[in-house]
């Protein structure tokens, strides 16, 4: 087994995922702002210790993404955030795409930007103690999109992304994430993330990329979020799976879904039909930002200082998912 493939085993295996708390300040501080809470260093600083001093971290979050701010915060007792995360026995990952900018040509698609410079930075998030990246591409589907020049060109930034984190022996997260925005329906969805998916690989394989050291972090397969159609559960996980069988190399060990504006149970449910639908050899896990973070988020903003209160709701939605991860939980278990 080679390092890299090691690294995503312990990830994901044994119904672990992966914490997504790389959101960027602009994005945090939205987050903040709906929950009255100032965006401070501080305040963004605390949120996250709270939920990586958790004890669900060491039995359900195999990983957690960071943003560029947090994997250089120290906390109060001198530790950094790499070393809490690293106590828990978990792993450091980090963002390191510099976001989604206006693709020339198609103005109403976006590219995503941060190859410049990367080999360096990626140097630096290894000496912290990165052992895993993410790089998100995103699509939006209309009748005309995505077009074939943007599922092209953020393959072909996936993937020399992927071999140059692969070079610096950390673990890509590939995400094309195909937004749930609009009103399409769910086979509009499959045939639109299978041929993103199936071009990212297409293009990973060209820049010979190890794909048994590779994460991917897929939407799942639904109607958009403004469909007047929309499908049963069971469906998502039917669809998702025939989607993940066709465009996904078998070699590739690990699927963690994003949960893309999914609320936190319909986020929970729907991976944990996929999990009991799963006949592939994919592990197929959670890699949730707001599935994971949001009741807690909302918790922790009436007081701050409640640590223990904070932590028990992380902790339930971790389980959880962990649960999903697995084909185990079922919706007696939130009461
Ligand atoms: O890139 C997206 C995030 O890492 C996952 O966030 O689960 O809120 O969609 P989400």
């Amino acid at each position: 087994m080679s390092e890299l493939n090691s690294i995503v085993l312990k990830i994901l295996s044994n119904g672990k995922g992966i914490l997504a708390a790389d959101e960027s300040t602009a994005t945090m501080t939205k987050r903040l702002d709906s929950v009255n809470v100032q965006s401070t260093p501080e305040n963004r600083l605390s949120f996250r210790q709270t939920l990586f001093s958790s004890s669900s971290m060491s039995s359900c979050i195999g990983g957690v993404i960071l943003y560029d701010e947090t994997i250089k915060q120290k906390i109060p007792d001198g530790k950094n955030i790499p070393e809490l995360i690293q106590s828990a026995n978990s792993i450091p990952g980090i963002k390191v795409d510099t976001g989604a900018k206006i693709l020339a040509n198609s103005p109403n698609e976006k590219i995503t930007e941060g190859l410049d410079g990367l080999r360096d930075r990626l140097k630096e998030y290894y000496k912290l103690g990165a052992r895993f990246t993410k790089w998100r591409g995103v699509y939006n589907i209309t009748k005309d999109y995505p077009s074939k020049l943007s599922i092209h060109s953020n393959a072909h930034a996936l993937a020399r992304y992927s071999a140059l984190v692969q070079e610096c022996n950390m673990v890509p997260i590939v995400e094309p994430e195909v937004l749930m925005d609009g009103n399409h329906s769910a086979q509009d969805c499959l045939t639109k993330t299978s041929e993103v998916i199936k071009k990212c690989f297409e293009e990973l394989i060209l820049h010979k990329v190890d794909l048994t050291g590779v994460i991917l972090k897929p939407n799942m397969i639904l109607a958009g979020a403004e469909s007047s159609n929309k499908i049963s559960g069971s469906e998502v996980a039917k669809m998702t799976i025939e989607c993940l069988k066709s465009s996904v190399p078998t070699e590739v060990p690990g699927i963690a879904f994003l949960s893309g504006g999914q609320t936190e149970i319909e986020a929970t449910e729907n991976l944990n039909l996929i999990n009991i639908e799963n006949k592939t050899e994919f592990i197929m896990s959670y890699s949730y930002g707001r599935a994971l973070q949001q009741s807690a988020l909302k918790y922790w903003s009436k007081d701050i200082k409640d640590i223990e209160g904070t932590q028990k709701v992380f902790n339930h939605r971790a389980k959880m998912n962990s649960l999903a991860a697995q084909g185990k939980w079922s919706k007696d278990l939130e009461d």
